[in-house]
């Protein structure tokens, strides 16, 4: 595997196939491309099928065993079947959706290869649901999980973004795959930083402390230093890239853009690699370049600059 200058090996890549949603969540970080597209226009489409495909080829090579399909909404490619069947046997396969194309569909991806699924689900309560997504298509989403059940894709992973306006909600949602099984809970720190909403954020070490109280035992996993609760029989994990000070010491995936551009971090823009034509050898590269190139963005490898942002700590700037 691939390691860069921080000790971190790239074993995982989160392959972004689309920026289209149906969906318009209040959060949203548009793969952490945020509003603003900067170098990102001079490639303005997706990437085909065949380009995905040899990007996972060429990965496979350096020991990359795992991907993430995300979008936007990758369940909006009519190919995502084709692109599933066609990635390396040695890949673990996951995808992230909001779940309302899952319903008819479910059963076709996991024929094809899919074998984990986050679905987007940020509360319980379809008005609640509603004022998070701007999307009306609450029952659509709970049929879309049941779909990935009956499709043996079982634990489904229910994403939660937690901040202002669903913190409210951590309570109900614990409960609720604590009562069905099939269900665990993924509880992901608000990151304001790419949307410009630092009033949204919320002290995620206070449900940390909540859940430590509830819980009838703790788990500690390597990747992203995350914590997972047990509660009543049901998993809550929580994803804390701001308040965990080891979080980004401990990320071992890169990202490529929709357009396929090669990506270090979510939380940067100026790290973006463009892999070309999408030859083998510009693949090789890009991919090389963004390893070694790769810097963590929160905890003690950043500090704030003065004006609201971040920067290296000059402990870590090489000259
Ligand atoms: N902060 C944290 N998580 C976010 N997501 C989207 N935007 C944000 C944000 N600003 C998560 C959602 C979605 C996944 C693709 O990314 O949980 O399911
Ligand atoms: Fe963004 Fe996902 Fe919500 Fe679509 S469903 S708006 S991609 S967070």
């Amino acid at each position: 595997m691939r390691e860069d200058s921080f000790g971190r090996e790239v074993s995982g890549v989160r392959v972004s196939l689309t920026d289209r949603c149906n969906f318009d969540c209040v959060y949203c970080h548009n793969e952490g491309l945020g509003d603003t597209r900067g170098p990102m226009d001079a490639r303005d489409h997706e990437m085909s099928a065949d380009d995905v495909v040899r990007f996972l080829e060429v990965v496979e090579e350096y020991g990359v065993d795992s991907v993430k399909f995300t979008g936007g909404e990758p369940m909006l490619r009519d190919d995502l079947e084709e692109i599933i069947r066609r990635t390396p046997e040695s890949m673990e396969v996951s995808m992230t959706t909001n779940g309302t194309f899952l319903p008819g569909r479910a059963e076709a991806l996991v024929d094809a290869g899919l074998e984990r699924v986050n679905v987007s689900q940020d509360a319980l309560d379809r008005e609640q649901f509603k004022h998070v997504t701007q999307s009306g298509a609450y029952d659509r989403v709970l049929e879309g999980v049941d779909a990935a059940l009956d499709a043996g894709l079982d634990p489904v992973k229910l994403n939660m973004v937690v901040f202002e306006k669903t913190a409210g909600y951590v309570e109900g949602m614990v409960e609720h795959v604590a009562e069905n099984s099939g269900l665990q809970l993924q509880l992901i720190e608000f990151m304001p930083e790419l949307v410009g909403k630092p009033e949204w954020a919320v002290d995620i070490d206070r449900v940390h402390d909540w859940l430590a109280d509830e819980a009838d035992e703790i788990e500690h996993r390597e990747m992203h230093d995350r914590k997972r609760y047990w509660v009543n029989g049901g998993m809550v994990e929580i994803v804390d890239p701001v308040g965990n000070a080891n979080f980004c010491a401990n990320c071992h995936r890169v990202r490529v853009t929709h357009e396929g551009y090669l990506k270090g971090c979510l939380n940067r823009n100026d790290d973006l690699k463009s892999m070309g034509e999408m030859t083998k050898p510009e693949i090789q590269e890009a991919f090389e370049r963004t390893v070694d190139e790769r810097v963590p963005f929160y905890g003690e490898y950043m500090v704030r600059d003065g004006d609201g942002g971040w920067e290296v700590n000059e402990k870590y700037v090489t000259a």
